[in-house]
């Protein structure tokens, strides 16, 4: 029995992971199936609840997120049945008819439960709600969607001149707006379309550059009426439509796809295939920035199932090459910049990511926190305003790691330390189960199951 390279420890409410990787001999080899799409199963949730009938969820994520998203929506008096994989079904309210919950929404760390679900309660005319989460949630900036909506006509105050939760809502019938948003973000875009959903007339959100486009093909499969104009960056929706019940297949999450696609880069002589994976093109800027790098992955079993664009991965080790990232790519890659960060230090030259200051206010800085933690391994790497800078070419060497409560640093860290000589410890590691509650267990998978 060879030792064991993975393991996870209970120390008090925490989890530690400890990866210990062999001199020499590992390879990553085999299929991969990967949780559902974290921004999709968030809509199917929140879209079945306001609908009218019942709405059929397969392949949901059975993170912690979008546990918030069911558990607020329960309260509302959405008839939500247990949450699994296989099939979860929804008995919707119906546009407007969500209840006045008797306690405090809590979001525990999802800013997409709190931003999408501001839209939808704001135009809850005559209800009030309270909403809140977690120590980072109650951190992270609100004023992006309390300023629409304020425009829009909604009545929300928060700490901080109303800027951080919790957050109350006094719904108030809404007025329809043309948006102009300062920010890429599909959370602010949903915000405002679902508050437009109730508002008389056409609501417009305006985006500097496109962000993940789930909830308009969603909405639109539920029956709203939706345009958009690409070159103007521009997405219309008219209000008080019929939304009707549907069946969503939810695809595989291509933000958790990415941690497999850097190991098997990373580790010599590997070969993964990630199964019926997401690539809606507005997710797929990480298969971009990879293959500027250099990477061997092939798209293979292409087909589009309920409206969404899915595929099969394979990807190959090899060498990369440092690149720039940064513009219109980074909203197309917002959460996988963690992960290209650990890419990065092991390709030849520099590596730049620019313009993605956004990644300071997500779950942790997570341009601070992967400097300081990939820095602690041995990495060249440092920060700039808006994102870092990497040379790679260097060697990393284990050492005790901390996730900072954020799932994706957690992961991104357990990817460093395949690649590092020596025993790595990453200390509240419980933290993947945010967005990949198995993730433990697929990394046991691809690394226990061979001959070293
Ligand atoms: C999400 C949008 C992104 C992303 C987040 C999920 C969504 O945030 O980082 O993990 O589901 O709409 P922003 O829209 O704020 O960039």
């Amino acid at each position: 029995m060879p030792p064991s390279i993975i393991t996870v420890q209970s120390v008090g409410t925490q989890q530690q992971l400890v990866i210990n990787p062999p001199e020499q001999g590992l390879t990553l080899q085999g299929n991969l199936t990967i949780p559902g799409d974290k921004s999709i199963s968030h809509r199917a949730l929140m879209f079945g609840a306001i609908a009218l009938g019942e709405t059929r969820i397969q392949g949901l994520l059975l993170g912690e997120d979008p546990r918030s998203t069911a558990h607020c929506l329960r309260a509302m008096g959405a008839q939500i049945s247990e949450l699994n994989a296989q099939e979860v079904i929804i008995q919707g309210v119906g546009l407007g008819n969500l209840e006045e919950p008797s306690a405090v929404l809590d979001a525990g760390n999802s800013g997409t439960t709190v931003r999408l679900m501001l839209g939808l309660l704001a135009s809850h005319a005559s209800r009030f709600f309270v909403i809140s989460g977690d120590a980072s949630l109650r951190s992270r900036p609100m004023s992006r969607v309390v300023k629409p909506l304020t425009e829009m006509g909604a009545k929300i105050w928060g700490r901080q001149r109303n800027s951080l939760a919790p957050l109350a809502i006094q719904g108030e019938s809404l007025k329809a707006i043309t948006y102009h948003s300062p920010i890429a973000s599909a959370q602010v875009k949903s915000c405002v379309l679902l508050a437009g959903l109730m508002a008389e007339g056409n609501t417009t959100v305006v985006e500097p550059a496109l962000s993940r486009d789930h909830s308009e093909r969603m909405l639109e499969a539920f029956g709203a009426n939706i345009t958009t104009d690409p070159e103007a960056k521009s997405i219309t929706i008219e209000g008080k439509p019929t939304l009707k019940g549907q069946t969503i297949v939810v695809p595989g999450d291509i933000s958790s796809a990415a941690f497999w696609l850097v190991a098997a880069i990373i580790v010599p002589d590997s070969e993964l295939v990630i199964e019926n994976v997401g690539i809606n093109p507005t997710r797929t800027g990480i298969l971009e920035a990879l293959e500027r790098m250099e990477a061997d992955i092939t798209i293979e079993n292409k087909q589009i199932i309920a409206g969404e664009p899915v595929a099969d991965l394979r990807v190959r080790s090899g060498q990369l090459k440092g690149a720039e990232i940064g513009g219109d790519l980074i909203p197309r890659l917002i959460d996988e910049i963690p992960i290209i960060a650990v890419a990065a230090i092991f390709a030849q030259g520099k590596t730049i990511i620019k313009d993605a200051a956004e990644l300071r206010v997500k779950e942790s800085d997570r341009i601070a926190v992967m400097a300081s933690q990939l820095s602690k391994m041995g990495a060249n790497i440092t920060e700039r305003p808006d994102g870092l800078e990497i040379n790679g070419g260097g060697e990393l060497k284990g050492t005790e790691l901390e996730a900072y409560n954020d799932h994706r640093v957690a992961m991104s860290c357990a990817i460093a330390a395949l690649k590092a000589k020596g025993k790595t410890t990453i200390n509240g590691a419980e933290a993947v189960a945010i967005s990949y509650p198995d993730f433990f267990d697929s990394l046991r998978q691809i690394c226990e199951t061979q001959e070293i």
